[in-house]
């Protein structure tokens, strides 16, 4: 989603925040800009579409100017214009903002009212006029900024510079995450730690509310009551190295393929495997007495969930609902005591989980975070946090992330398992998991059978994918992932809900993937594929050799994935479910990495 830099340098900013906006590129935008203060006025470089299109307008006129801030937009009022472009700017104002301002509408009423006019479609532009009229009214920027703030609702993050005030940055947060850096002679404001790494590691993470006025030689911040208030400064450990592909073509194909790495890295955190144990991180509460758990995701991370859901209620017998994160608050959950809520974010940041977590911690239960991201507003706010080690992921379509949660969540499940006494053969389960990244990179050894009829996929106009047990939500995840990256119409169903409507799509144009391992599921999942056959569907059976000994006869295709326990067969099976999508969009030519209309971390409702 958007991204903010800020720089009040003590060297020409330009390419300095040009380089912090590529590093933002992977949270998806769709337009940029960037304003510096030179010679006392502002001077403003804005681009519709990506970063190139920017760097051209720079390149044809460059900025001078020691002090300076840039956006990536991700739209949300207002089409993806050169106009509605951050910054704006009003009178001797100019405003970068991530997030909503959900009352811009009175707002903005109420300055039209006043005789002011609007340049843009945006919301931001409200906060850029009220700012703007304080200063008119002679207040100082600090204070300008300190009697804005109250009077915005919504969540956002904010860059602000005055005309007047060549040597001063404001920033201020409320729901989206902001950083300022310290540098030498020099200070920064970023979205994220990634966006100021090249410039420094030495990180302040805004609380909620915070609000900082940045010069070169120091940095205040203010609470939401405007006591200055003192943050932490810590080491981002962010790479200044732009993150590459290395070899490989897209960084998603880089992420599929780190999954055998990062998952054995997730899993040394979880499994002792010299006492046959499956541990977490120390946590402050009893989990032998929860008696209820909550899960609350978006996306692909609500699928992890519903995984979870299976493994935990198996394992555990503990009973689960998971909900997706938009709709939580608004069904106005019955949270009983004893119950865990559990977030899963890969960002920490998605606004709608973060909404959610805040929801139950306001209702009095006990939260834990299953998160990627460890210094991110979640990760702070959980009472337990269980980190996931996937690394930075930087294509939208979150494939590693996924797999890692996914340890965790197993990780997760055995615990309670074990705290309820129902655990059994832990050291059976420390062997499954152990085995979870040699049987992925056996999985990606396919890769070529899964490229060479990727085509025949992508010429699909719809797909459906089917899977019963803890391979329905796999199904889910497949037909999310095919959709998002190779914008095919795409539904996973659970196996045995196809005759009871979604068979009447099926015809021979409509390939159906069938994800079935060998086991207890395998001849009902069968039953349900050989139905949607004998109406004509073109199946591609994903299963081990076993399985497609069984079945894959009168399929399009097979996918061999070794063979394993059911416990580890979401792991290993998401790799074929990923590789599928990547090559149906790379065989469709679209933009893998940042698909249109997606946003890496979502940040706002
Ligand atoms: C996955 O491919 C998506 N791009 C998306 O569904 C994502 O999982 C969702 O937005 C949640 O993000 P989070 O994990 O950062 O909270």
């Amino acid at each position: 989603m958007c991204g903010i830099v800020g720089i009040m340098g003590g060297e020409p900013v330009a390419d300095r925040l040009l380089d912090g906006l590529k590093r933002l590129e992977y949270r998806g935008y769709d337009s940029a800009g960037i304003c510096t203060i030179h010679d006392d006025r502002f001077d403003r470089r804005r681009a519709p579409g990506k970063l190139k299109n920017l760097a051209q307008r720079l390149a044809e006129e460059p900025l001078a100017g020691m002090a300076g801030i840039a956006h990536t937009r991700w739209a949300t009022h207002g089409a993806p214009t050169e106009d509605n472009a951050h910054p704006h700017i009003v009178g001797d104002v100019v405003v970068v903002h991530n997030g909503i301002i959900e009352n811009f509408k009175p707002l903005r009423d109420e300055l039209i009212a006043q005789g002011r006019e609007f340049r843009s479609q945006t919301d931001t532009e409200v906060v850029a006029h009220l700012i703007a009229r304080e200063i008119e009214n002679g207040a100082a920027p600090r204070a300008a900024l300190a009697t804005v703030l109250p009077m915005l609702h919504g969540a956002f993050a904010l860059g602000v510079m005055v005309r007047t005030h060549p040597d001063l940055l404001l920033g201020a947060r409320l729901g989206a995450p902001l950083t300022v850096g310290y540098g030498d002679g020099e200070n920064y404001l970023g979205s994220d730690a990634l966006a100021l790494a090249p410039l420094t590691q030495r990180i302040a993470y805004l609380e909620e509310g915070d609000w900082v006025a940045i010069t070169r030689e120091a940095v205040e911040i203010y609470d939401r009551d405007n006591n200055a208030v003192t943050r932490p400064i810590v080491n981002s450990g962010a790479s200044g190295q732009l993150i590459d592909k290395g070899n490989h073509r897209h960084f998603m194909q880089k992420e599929i393929y780190e999954q055998p790495v990062v998952v054995a890295q997730t899993l040394r955190s979880y499994l002792r495997p010299l006492e046959s144990k499956v541990a977490l991180p120390d946590m402050d509460f009893d989990l032998s007495a929860i008696e209820r758990v909550a899960i609350v995701a978006c996306g692909t991370a609500s699928y992890v969930g519903m995984i979870g859901k299976y493994w935990i209620e198996q394992l555990a017998r503990v009973p689960v609902e998971v909900d997706v994160a938009s709709e939580y608050r608004y069904r106005d959950p019955v949270l009983l005591p004893n119950t865990l809520g559990i977030v899963i974010s890969q960002s920490g940041e998605t606004a709608d989980t973060l909404a959610a977590l805040r929801h139950m911690r306001a209702a009095g239960v006990t939260t834990a975070g299953i998160i990627n991201v460890p210094t991110s507003s979640m990760a702070r706010e959980v009472d337990l946090l269980m980190p996931t080690h996937a690394g930075p992921e930087i294509g939208v379509a979150s494939t590693k992330a996924f797999t890692c949660q996914l340890a965790v969540m197993a990780a997760f499940a055995a615990n309670l398992a074990r705290a309820k006494g129902r655990l059994g053969d832990e050291a059976d389960v420390v062997q499954q998991l152990q085995q979870v990244p040699e049987a992925m990179s056996e999985a990606l050894g396919h890769d070529g059978d899964i490229e060479a009829m990727a085509p025949k996929i992508a010429a699909a106009r719809d797909v459906l994918y089917l899977g019963r047990g803890p391979e329905f939500p796999l199904a889910l995840e497949g037909a999310l992932k095919l959709k998002e990256i190779s914008y095919i119409h795409a539904e996973g169903y659970a196996s045995g809900e196809m005759k009871h409507g979604p068979i009447a799509l099926i015809d021979e144009a409509v390939p159906l993937i069938v994800i079935a391992p060998s086991g207890p599921l395998f001849d009902k999942t069968v039953s349900n594929m050989q139905e949607a056959q004998a109406r004509g569907a073109q199946v591609v059976l994903i299963s081990d050799a076993e399985g497609i000994a069984q079945a894959g006869e009168n399929t399009i295709a097979t996918i061999e994935m070794p063979k394993v326990a059911p416990l580890i067969a979401p792991l290993v099976y998401a790799v074929p479910v990923q590789l599928l999508a990547y090559h149906v969009a790379v065989a469709k030519g679209t933009d893998v990495d940042q698909p249109r209309n997606l946003a890496k971390s979502v940040t706002v409702e």
